[in-house]
């Protein structure tokens, strides 16, 4: 503790990381996942805001088999750090960069010819084979190969040594949204007939489509790898899911928040009855106020459309957003707030003193989902992790 306050004493806003809920949040998944499947933590967009070489180190430490990422440089400084689990890649690899992906062992998500065509060029170049996963659409209209020019693609790479078949993937598009899964249900069906036809060919293919809802609310989809992002950093998808578990009485997981924003006062003023408080005169008081400034605003991540409308934690009080959040700084009201004073730690999203802001609720003020809330915190702010549980 008092090593954080210490790392956190010279800093405007940071990010504070409970390793211990991380933790605990992937032994919650681990025990519900068969043996055989691999638990896969995706640790794309600096990890959903929460730090990707830290998250991936506490994920590792904890049975997680493959970290997955969006994009090769994610990969590259996973590797470059030491991870030697399996990476696979996501989101869309330019053709321009796939030389990462044969250099650092990547696997990638393929779903276009003019991708294997270059993977097999750089891999002859290198003496080296790729281990590639194939996606197919089922129904998100988002990366995927039609399922019709399934066989084509399996033909490709049955042709080249360098270009080795590894796992065969979709990704659902209405599971979060909604507790009526019929949609979900399509997509399961689609996939199916696709891997089971395939997998007969090789036994060895490794299936994958949970993402943490999915696999929150279909076991028989948890395949050969689960890919869990949310819920790792112990943040349900959405209310529909955990609804939804409830309606299925699927035993709910105890999941651990394991990220919190924090700032502080940078100063106090009183100001009259009847003054504009910001850009635009937005707010004007109708009273005598007390008005605190914080080093943060859209810069940082804290957005914009908070302005009027969030609050945030000071001696375990909410205090109102007054008027609009600018680039670096927003104000408060502390007037309720007695003692309220320069350096005053200030919660932005977290808990202080029994009072809590969740990601869920700041993702309710903007109308977005808790996703975007994290992961939009600015990646330059500093992440500082409490690991009690950290072998020494
Ligand atoms: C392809 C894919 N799989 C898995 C995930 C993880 O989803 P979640 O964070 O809901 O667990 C994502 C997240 O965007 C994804 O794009």
């Amino acid at each position: 503790m008092t090593a954080k306050i210490e790392v956190a004493a010279g800093l405007r806003n940071w990010v504070e990381i409970d390793g211990a809920a991380l933790r605990h949040n992937a032994r919650e998944f681990r025990r519900r996942l068969a043996a055989s499947t691999r638990l896969g933590v995706v640790v794309k967009s600096n990890a959903y805001g929460h730090g990707i070489l830290e998250t991936a180190r506490i994920a590792v430490d904890e049975g997680c088999d493959w970290l997955c990422v969006n994009e090769a440089s994610e990969g590259v400084a996973l590797r470059s750090a030491g991870f030697r689990k399996p990476v696979l890649v996501m989101g869309y690899v330019p053709l321009g960069e796939l030389d990462a992906v044969v250099a650092h062992d990547l696997r990638p998500v393929v779903y276009n010819l003019e991708t294997l065509d270059r993977l097999e060029t750089l891999c002859e170049q290198a003496g080296k084979q790729v281990a590639v996963h194939l996606k197919v659409e089922t129904g998100t209209n988002r990366q995927g190969i039609p399922l019709e020019e399934l066989a084509s693609f399996v033909t490709r790479l049955g042709g080249s040594p360098q270009l080795r078949l590894d796992g065969l993937s979709t990704h659902f598009a209405n599971i979060e949204d909604t507790t009526e899964h019929g949609f979900a249900e399509e997509q399961i069906a689609r996939f199916q007939s696709a891997s089971a036809s395939l997998r007969e060919r090789h036994p060895e293919l490794i299936c994958h489509a949970a993402c943490s809802a999915a696999t929150l609310l279909f076991g028989r989809m948890h395949l050969d790898l689960a890919r869990i992002g949310i819920s790792f950093y112990g943040i349900w998808p959405s209310k529909e899911t955990y609804l939804s578990c409830l309606e299925r009485g699927t035993p709910t997981l105890d999941l651990r928040p394991a990220l919190s924003w924090k700032t502080r006062v940078a100063q106090v003023k009183t100001v009259p009855e009847g003054s504009f408080i910001g850009y635009g005169c937005t707010y004007r008081t109708t009273r005598e106020s007390r008005i605190a400034v914080l080093p943060v605003g859209y810069y940082e991540g804290y957005d914009r459309g908070l302005s009027g409308v969030g609050h945030v934690l000071i001696r375990g009080k909410r205090a109102p957003i007054r008027g609009r959040v600018c680039m670096n700084m927003c104000m408060v009201d502390v007037s309720d707030i007695p003692g309220a004073g320069l350096e005053d730690e200030v919660v932005l999203l977290g808990s202080q003193e029994g009072e809590h802001i969740a990601a869920a609720q700041i993702a309710a003020w903007l109308g977005t989902i808790s996703y975007e809330v994290v992961a939009r915190i600015n990646p330059e702010l500093r992440r500082i992790v409490t690991d009690s549980e950290a072998a020494s």
